[in-house]
């Protein structure tokens, strides 16, 4: 039998009688019929990842004597735990980032679960379904660009669910195991959830490296390499290449010269 691709689903969430646990229970399920629906050439597992358990490094960044971008492999980090965690993200070939929004962004135990591995996200396509009073957008949007910086492919429709008061303020939740199904009010996130899902296998099927989006990429970078160029070019070639979508020549640009880079940018503040 065909063993199955795997796709995380990271859960933002680990505040105890929430919402995170009962819609991560009804996120999965259509993902996962989806994404196995009739038809599709590989089967998918979805892989459930709550904060509250291991490998999961809710927490502090540890392993500090390296960066993580500087870590060529899971052996290559000095704690069993962030080890066990870099293999699972190495295990997965994609992702379903379930977040809520807290103050206008998204909780730190998710940043931390990103911020202790960066090669195993790198290419890897992500699917973000943000939830809160508003759909979660600020932190929809915050976490776009994390995971861009994290050389993530982000699906380009990301969904955002609109909690009903009830289910903020409120004393309902959605449950994990609901009684008589879950609330009406997810129904019309459904088709979202699909068309992400559709997005999501697609991408999981697609060759980004040496593909010609990374070539062109990487020529830009290259061109803005050879020339040799002073802070101040610097500062205008940044801008040019996240204007024309380029993020990966913007990151060459800036990983290949991070002290110039690093002047620009507080150059650029003061
Ligand atoms: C600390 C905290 C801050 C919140 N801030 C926001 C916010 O800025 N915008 C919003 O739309 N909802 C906000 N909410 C409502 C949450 O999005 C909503 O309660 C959601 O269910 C939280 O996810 P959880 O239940 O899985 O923890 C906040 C909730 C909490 C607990």
């Amino acid at each position: 039998m065909q063993a199955a691709t795997r796709v995380g689903l990271l859960i933002g969430s680990s505040r105890t009688g929430g919402n995170g646990a009962g819609l991560a229970v009804w996120l999965r399920q259509l993902l996962e019929d989806r994404l196995n629906a009739p038809g599709a050439a590989h089967p998918v597992e979805l892989v459930p990842v709550d904060p509250r358990v291991a490998p999961h490094p809710l927490g502090p960044v540890v392993d500090g004597a390296r960066l993580p971008s500087q870590v060529p492999d899971a052996a290559g980090y000095g704690a069993p735990g962030v080890r066990a965690w870099s293999r699972l993200a190495a295990g997965c070939a994609g992702l379903a980032v379930l977040s809520p929004e807290y103050n206008g962004g998204y909780p730190g135990e998710l940043k931390n679960a990103l911020d202790h591995l960066y090669r195993e996200w790198a290419a890897k396509p992500v699917l973000l379904v943000t939830y809160g009073g508003g759909g979660g957008l600020r932190c929809q949007a915050q976490l776009r660009g994390v995971l861009e910086a994290l050389r993530m492919r982000v699906v380009p429709e990301p969904v955002g669910i609109r909690l009903p008061a009830a289910y903020t303020g409120g004393s309902e939740r959605v449950s994990p195991a609901p009684a008589h199904g879950f609330p009406g009010f997810l129904e019309p996130y459904v088709g979202a959830v699909h068309g992400g899902a559709d997005r999501l296998r697609e991408m999981l099927l697609e060759k980004p490296a040496g593909s010609q989006w990374c070539a062109a990429s990487r020529r830009i970078a290259a061109r803005m390499l050879t020339a040799d160029m002073a802070c101040s070019d610097a500062r205008r070639c940044i801008p040019i290449a996240l204007y024309s979508g380029h993020m990966h020549a913007s990151r060459l640009l800036a990983s290949s010269s991070t002290a110039q880079y690093t002047d620009c940018q507080d150059s650029t503040k003061a």
